[in-house]
């Protein structure tokens, strides 16, 4: 049996942040286990930048009112204490980004370059050309290898293992060679990312984000919050729903519908491009509804009118991925864009060391839902949260592991995770992976997208149900045992339908408009009765079990949001 003090899963920015922070200041044994490489995390793929109130290019901009952006961007569910700590710590955070050799674009002055970002009233996104993600994960990676993190890449974990009070480890396959594991550990962070490919259908996510750690938790019986928010970008490249950078518009980017107008400005006349994203994507949303869109349902993000060497310098890979997958050039012509599942608001609840119900078991970063982004996550606010939260989660673990014994491990512990995978590869049908997961995806995409209704969300929890039952026949119809991606997708599949379950469950109960969840059969906030977060528990029947929770206000009154 492997053993470590601290047990990273998932290799995005806030594992490796976590991971660094524990193995830091003491000689513990810290391991980061991932699906994938650590370069190869999802994080690598946000573009336009990380939030901290640096007042580099605004010298008027401060930490409070960073703070008040993201709890009005959250439609008033963050929690205003962890709002007020993640923004008020930014500053740091960035600055040891910064002394670890992160390359931040910058002003001629010599300090770290702001941008303009969505939702925001001053110019604080920090920023490396449209990478940002790429470079925080490589400087994140490189310190990890020089403080003597240990990874396991190409491992898949299975199941989270505790006695009810403390953590114990996992078990986990290793996908290299088909074996189980068990691995004890003191101390297990997840990190594993959100679940926004529970819309297959559209999504800028990586094919990866299928919420393993969440799915590991709720099984496991412990809660998750606010299932139902997820967050649609308004602007992902119309075929393949790549992300096209809040950062385009942030330098001064228009949207356009079909007939050429800047329609923001009938949703959003202050603030226009630069609305917040739930207002945004449902904005272009009725544009498409009401005829304004092109034939494919696109709107376009025009960038024509900007300076060349500008874009050149800034948005470089927005670029290529408009011609390598639109066939169009961004300096010559508006790039046709439609809103694209893109964040997890909701996640493992935790408080705000990351901690969650089970002593020893944390989660950080989109895995986890502390809450600071509430109802909906300003652009630039996930970055910073991975570093925040994956810090916390780090360092809390740390102090834990120190002052704490290895757990007493249960016997048989890879019984059930053999059982599972044996029926998966004993099954004989024609129960397919792609199949269910394509319908999965349209399920989502058209009954609990932007707009939600009840009739939706009901016919959406009846085409799950059916789901559920197709996948216990599935057949994963490639049988051996090394690198059998079929068998990871088929574990993967299984983890989004538990999800996505929860999404539709908790949209369905809450009949409310907040932030990311638009129901059309109720069309106001509801402060009376749904200030509060949703809870989701596994029922000893399998079936998920919601309570809520108060949220908590500190300084800033719920009140109209405008734009
Ligand atoms: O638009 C973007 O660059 C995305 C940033 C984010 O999701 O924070």
């Amino acid at each position: 049996m492997l053993t470590y003090d601290v047990l990273i899963v998932g290799s995005g920015g806030a594992g490796l942040y976590a991971a660094l922070k524990s193995r830091m200041e003491e000689d513990l044994q810290v391991a980061v286990l991932t699906k994938v490489y650590p370069t190869r995390s999802h994080t690598s793929a946000a573009q336009g930048g990380v939030n901290a109130a640096l007042a580099n290019k605004d010298p008027t901009d401060t930490w409070e009112q960073h703070w008040f952006d993201t709890v009005k961007g959250s439609d008033y569910l963050a929690d205003q204490d962890a709002a007020e700590m993640m923004c008020r710590e930014a500053p740091e955070v960035i600055r040891e980004m910064e002394h670890w050799g992160c390359p931040f674009d910058r002003t001629k002055e010599g300090k770290i370059a702001q941008r303009p970002f969505g939702g925001a009233s001053k110019p604080r996104a920090c920023y490396a050309a449209d990478k940002i993600g790429h470079v925080m994960l490589h400087t994140l990676y490189e310190q990890g290898l020089r403080h003597g993190v240990n990874y396991f890449n190409e491992w898949f974990t299975l199941s989270l293992l505790h006695d009810g009070q403390r953590c114990q480890g996992v078990t986990a396959l290793d996908i290299r060679t088909g074996q189980l594991h068990t691995i004890q550990a003191k101390a297990v962070i997840l990190a594993t990312g959100g679940y926004g490919r529970i819309y297959w259908k559209r999504t800028s996510n990586a094919y990866g984000n299928t919420g393993d750690g969440a799915a590991l938790a709720y099984n496991a019986g412990l809660s998750l919050k606010d299932m139902e928010f997820v967050q649609f970008h308004p602007t992902g490249l119309r075929r393949t729903g790549i992300l096209m950078t809040e950062g385009a518009r942030g330098e001064g980017g228009y949207l356009l519908n079909a007939l050429g107008e800047r329609f923001m400005s009938r949703y959003a006349p202050e603030k226009m491009e630069l609305g917040p994203r739930d207002l945004i994507s449902r904005a272009i949303e009725t544009e498409v509804r009401e005829g304004r869109g092109g034939p494919d349902g696109e709107v376009f993000l025009d960038l024509t009118h900007l300076d060349k060497e500008l874009i050149l310098k800034r948005l470089p890979q927005i670029r290529e991925l408009c011609i390598g997958f639109e066939g169009v050039d961004p300096l010559e012509e508006p790039v046709p864009i439609k809103p694209t599942a893109h964040y997890s608001m909701g996640g493992i609840h935790t408080d705000m060391n990351g901690l969650t119900s089970i002593e020893g078991i944390y989660a950080a970063g989109e895995s986890g839902c502390v809450s600071v982004h509430g109802a909906n996550r300003l652009g630039g606010n996930s970055l910073l949260d991975i570093l925040i939260f994956g810090r916390r989660a780090g360092n809390h673990a740390l102090e834990y592991a120190r002052h704490t014994d290895f757990p007493k491990m249960p016997k048989n512990t890879l019984e059930a995770d053999e059982n599972r995978i044996k029926t998966l590869m004993e099954n004989q049908s024609k129960e397919r992976i792609a199949y269910i997961r394509r319908d999965m995806g349209n399920l989502m995409a058209d009954k609990a997208g932007i707009y939600r209704n009840a009739a939706d969300l009901n016919q959406a929890l009846e085409g799950l149900s059916l789901l559920k039952q197709r996948y216990k026949n599935l057949e994963v119809a490639d049988k051996s045992k090394v690198f059998n991606t079929a068998l990871v997708a088929a574990l993967e599949l299984g983890n989004m339908l538990e999800l996505a379950e929860l999404v539709a469950k908790g949209a369905l109960e809450r009949t409310e408009c907040r932030g990311a969840h638009y129901r059309e059969d109720f069309p106001e906030r509801d402060d009376q009765n749904w200030l509060k977060h949703t809870i989701a528990t596994k029922g000893t029947d399998g079936k998920p079990v919601l309570s809520f929770e108060e949220v908590t206000i500190t300084r800033f009154k719920p009140e109209v949001r405008t734009y």
